[in-house]
């Protein structure tokens, strides 16, 4: 399952053809403080890790394109056996000389020296500009001691934003990136229908959500994607509640947005059911309508469209099916215009995802026309319908439901596959398993 440093190299190859001239830099991510003397988890910087495939702090991959090469230099951190005994074992230069197919490989205590050297000769640095302030700094200022170096002839004059660049290529998924995906999305299954059918009334949401990250761990997936959400009654209006403090009630509909992360990749699925194993008349109604607005998305994705065709399609939908439930009262048209129905459906239809649950890349290109969908792109599709429990102008019935439906979706070459439909969604299927 694991990705090859063939795939890793060709991703360096094609970063570098992507410039004429310059430096790239990408920094790992770094160990982040919890409080004194303890750490977070640590997690990969997503840009280093679909470079270099590797898992360490303290590493930077450095690439640079002249007229007549390209060059590629990792730094690591070498190895200290005093070090490696409270921090974990490091792979080491000589090690990484072996698995990485790149030039040089140098410890990474040598880097301020050696970059000077690297960025000599070089007009642009292709940098992250907004997210690791500490690293920027120290490269300007190698820049800035070039720059005044009389005996210099070129220095570093422009610093471009790498990810940029970094996060177009990651858009399209590669045979072995879905793969990934989808055994993300295959262990994900387990958690939530374990889920579905450990519930039950006066449980804390927290005993869900430690069941559901149990699963992940005990079938290979190290870490989850984000927070587990899980949001019981009106919790779930609460688009991103992770407080998952309270205690369930008879009645309440459960919503899990949950998802791993197997080896960098995540999986992002949402579903909503009965804490007490059967919807009620007015919930089913609700799951239903939404059900079906989702499927008809679903099955309009293909290569050639936009997003924004199917947020319009996802809002025009769920806007009819509030007034065919009586939820909202009037004229579609003028609803729409009016966006009376973003009250109940705030969000977007869905996001990329890849090494990140959101995957950033903008859905438009540098010249602001919209991206158009290709094979290989993976996206999340979300409708869902958010009703606190004060919304006096609603149908008593319909108070205090929250409901979210996810699936994780590969545009293919005539269409899409819903990657996740085999995890339990109808009323039927959620309610035999309970
Ligand atoms: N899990 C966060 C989201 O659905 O976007
Ligand atoms: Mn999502
Ligand atoms: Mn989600």
């Amino acid at each position: 399952m694991k990705i090859k440093e063939k795939e890793y190299q060709k991703r360096r190859k094609k970063l570098l053809k992507s410039i004429n001239e310059g430096v790239m830099l990408v920094p790992s991510a770094s160990h982040q403080t919890r409080s004194n003397d303890t750490e977070y988890p640590f997690r990969q910087n997503s840009n280093f890790y679909y470079l270099t495939g590797f898992k360490e702090d303290n590493a930077i991959l450095l690439l640079k394109r002249t007229k007549k090469s390209l060059k590629s230099v990792l730094f690591v951190q070498s190895k200290d056996r005093d070090l490696e005994l409270w921090t974990g074992e490091r792979l080491g230069v000589k090690a990484a000389k072996k698995r990485f197919n790149v030039n040089k490989v140098y410890d990474v205590k040598q880097f301020d020296n050696r970059v000077k050297k690297l960025l000599k000769n070089s007009k642009n640095v292709h940098i992250d500009l907004f997210n690791n302030s500490s690293f920027l700094k120290k490269v300007q200022n190698t820049c800035k001691t070039l720059d005044s170096d009389r005996s210099v002839k070129i220095s570093p004059q422009n610093f471009l934003h790498v990810n940029t660049k970094i996060e177009k290529m990651r858009l399209i998924k590669s045979d072995s990136e879905i793969k990934t995906i989808k055994e993300a999305i295959r262990i994900t299954k387990i958690a939530h229908e374990n889920a579905m059918k450990m519930v039950h009334p006066n449980q804390f949401e927290y005993e869900v959500q430690s069941s559901i990250e149990h699963t992940f761990k005990s079938n290979g997936a190290y870490s989850d994607a984000y927070t587990t959400i899980v949001a019981g009654g009106n919790r779930a209006n609460t688009l991103h509640y992770i407080k998952n403090s309270h205690l369930l009630k008879q009645g309440d509909l459960l919503l899990v947005d949950a998802g791993c992360e197997f080896e960098m990749y995540a999986s992002d699925i949402t579903r909503t059911f009965p804490v007490s194993r059967k919807f009620s008349k007015p919930q089913k109604k609700l799951y239903n309508m939404i059900l079906k607005v989702q499927r008809n998305i679903i099955n309009a994705i293909e290569p050639g469209i936009k997003r924004s065709y199917l947020q319009r399609m996802c809002e025009e939908q769920l806007c009819q099916g509030l007034i065919d439930l009586k939820i909202l009262k009037g004229k579609k048209k003028k609803l729409m215009k009016s966006n009376a129905h973003k009250k109940y459906f705030p969000h977007g239809v869905g996001h990329w995802m890849g090494i990140d649950v959101h995957d950033e890349c903008p859905y438009s290109d540098e010249h602001g026309k919209e991206l158009l969908f290709k094979k290989g792109m993976v996206l999340t599709i979300e409708p869902g319908i958010y009703i606190d429990k004060e919304s006096k102008n609603v149908p008593a019935k319909y108070r205090g439901i929250g409901i979210r439906i996810e699936d994780n979706i590969l545009v293919t070459k005539r269409g899409f596959k819903n990657l996740s439909k085999k995890i339990a969604k109808t009323v039927k299927e959620i309610e035999q398993l309970s």
